[in-house]
């Protein structure tokens, strides 16, 4: 072999590895997994003597009577291609009519077996103008966690989950920390009238979702897209926490409360595992979704970053420090093939034979587990805050609990440490700009009757339970190895 061609294959094979090694170091951060559920014995689950089990719902999505919020605003506008803002022009109006059915909403968690929920309050009903309080709204909450505490279920309580007064969202709303004060008397408010009733708080549901959704987008109230409006609204949302998280720490002194942030995570995975172009976005789109809010959990730095659009930077003193647990909310993951416009690549595909929710998310049980593991990372305990399907025909829902719990149940018994799970939904509900259109309920809901049926598929969650009570509750260690 001649010179020139021994260093041209030395020069091939080392650019091979150099090409390979960034393949690695692009799928490091959560390498992805697949699991042959053929081979899986589904009964084989244990759980925490104290583990909670629950359902979580969000006041705007079930409760019905709102009237002045950033969300009733937000339902009569259009977007700028023409399209109501909400699909087919739907409004939340009565929704599950969940606060005057909470009673009977409440004998339906009881059937499924579980000891705890988590629920929203609504700030535009405790706080209808800047300076009144709601007095008759509080009342509501109280005998809500009463009714809870009554029947064996504790409740976790989500103080903001995506809605606010239009009093608030006319003030600029999160985009200004001026206005975080507003966030924290309605805090202080709803702690003293439940600080008696409740130990499980969690500030923002979903500070990404919905700095995303509002103001990057622009499909969510306000309908703004200015990245860089939305990065001010994510930090802020991180500050309005730790002022929360303080405020609240200081008021119950002589009471422990455990008090949370939820983020959701959504795996971005190559569609094909080793294109470079396939990695590299997958990477960007992790960064921005994922890695950023968790590197701010463990290092109190913000970083929100897209080539040619934003480099934001922040630091927001006391985040790690402000963080009792992790409320992991996880549906699934994202696969991004490059097809030579990056925007058009950013539309996920399932990989081949995925199967699809309603939501047109994949299927993709594993994804809990691989969640767990990423954000264990951060040394904090985590509750899942929100898991489950949207499945009209209920024809996957069964499969998707038993698999989801399983792999918790896995992610436990390999020593993460997760102390609860909160299907979501308990009802059928106000699916934000969907509207009423995708069933995530346990529970069918007829929304002209208001009559609610237990999904067949909805058995698996009651399957587990009764799994977890039978098995795990005498055992000395909180858990069996798989
Ligand atoms: C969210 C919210 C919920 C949704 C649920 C189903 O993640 O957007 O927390 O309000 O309804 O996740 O999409």
């Amino acid at each position: 072999m001649t010179k020139a061609l021994k260093i041209l294959l030395v020069a091939l094979i080392l650019s091979a590895l150099a090409y390979l090694a960034a393949i690695f170091y692009l799928q490091s951060r959560d390498p992805f997994i697949k699991w042959d559920w053929s081979k899986i014995d589904l009964n084989k689950v244990c759980y925490p003597k104290e583990f909670l089990w629950g359902t979580a719902t969000a006041a705007y999505q079930v409760e019905g009577g709102f009237t002045n919020s950033n969300w009733n605003w937000w339902e009569n506008q259009t977007l700028p291609d023409g399209k109501p803002a909400v699909l087919n022009h739907q409004k939340c109006g009565a929704a599950d009519d969940d606060w005057n059915l909470y009673p009977i909403d409440i004998q339906l968690m009881k059937k499924l077996g579980v000891n705890a929920y988590r629920f929203s309050v609504a700030w535009s009903k405790i706080f209808p103008y800047p300076d009144s309080v709601n007095t008759i709204a509080l009342r509501h909450y109280q005998d809500l966690c009463d009714s809870l505490i009554n029947n064996n279920i504790t409740p976790v309580v989500t103080l903001f989950h995506f809605t606010y007064p239009k009093w608030f969202l006319d003030s600029g709303g999160f985009v200004y920390q001026k206005n975080i004060k507003y966030f924290v008397k309605f805090a202080v408010v709803v702690h003293q009238a439940l600080k008696d009733r409740v130990r499980y708080w969690i500030t923002v549901n979903e500070p990404v979702v919905f700095a995303y959704e509002g103001y990057f987008v622009g499909e969510y109230p306000p309908g703004k897209s200015n990245p860089q409006l939305a990065a001010k609204v994510l930090v802020n949302l991180l500050f309005a926490h730790v002022a929360v998280y303080d405020t609240l720490k200081k008021l119950s002194k002589d009471k422990e409360i455990y008090v949370g942030i939820v983020k959701n995570i959504t795996q971005m995975d190559p569609y094909r595992r080793f294109n470079l172009m396939d990695n590299l976005i997958a990477y960007f789109a992790d960064l921005n979704f994922n890695q950023a809010y968790l590197k701010a959990f463990k290092t109190n730095q913000f970083a929100f970053y897209l080539p040619g659009t934003i480099n934001f930077k922040a630091k927001v003193p006391k985040l790690h420090q402000s963080i009792d647990f992790i409320g992991l909310n996880y549906y699934s993951h994202n696969a991004f093939k490059f097809v030579g416009d990056i925007e058009k690549s950013l539309n996920a595909l399932p990989y081949p034979g995925e199967q699809l929710t309603d939501m047109n998310y994949t299927v993709y049980p594993e994804g809990i587990y691989r969640a767990i593991k990423r954000v264990s990372k951060l040394g904090f305990p985590i509750i899942i805050t929100e898991n489950g399907i949207a499945d009209s025909l209920d024809n996957r829902r069964y499969a998707f609990i038993r698999r989801s719990l399983y792999a918790v149940s896995k992610a436990i018994a390999d020593g993460y440490d997760v102390r609860g799970y909160f299907y979501w939904s308990l009802l059928d509900n106000f699916e934000w700009n969907l509207g009423y259109t995708k069933k995530f309920g346990l529970y069918k809901v007829n929304f002209k009757t208001q009559k609610r049926y237990f999904r067949p598929g909805s058995k698996a969650f009651i399957e587990v339970i009764n799994l977890w009570k039978q098995k795990c509750l005498n055992k000395s260690t909180s858990y069996v190895k798989q």
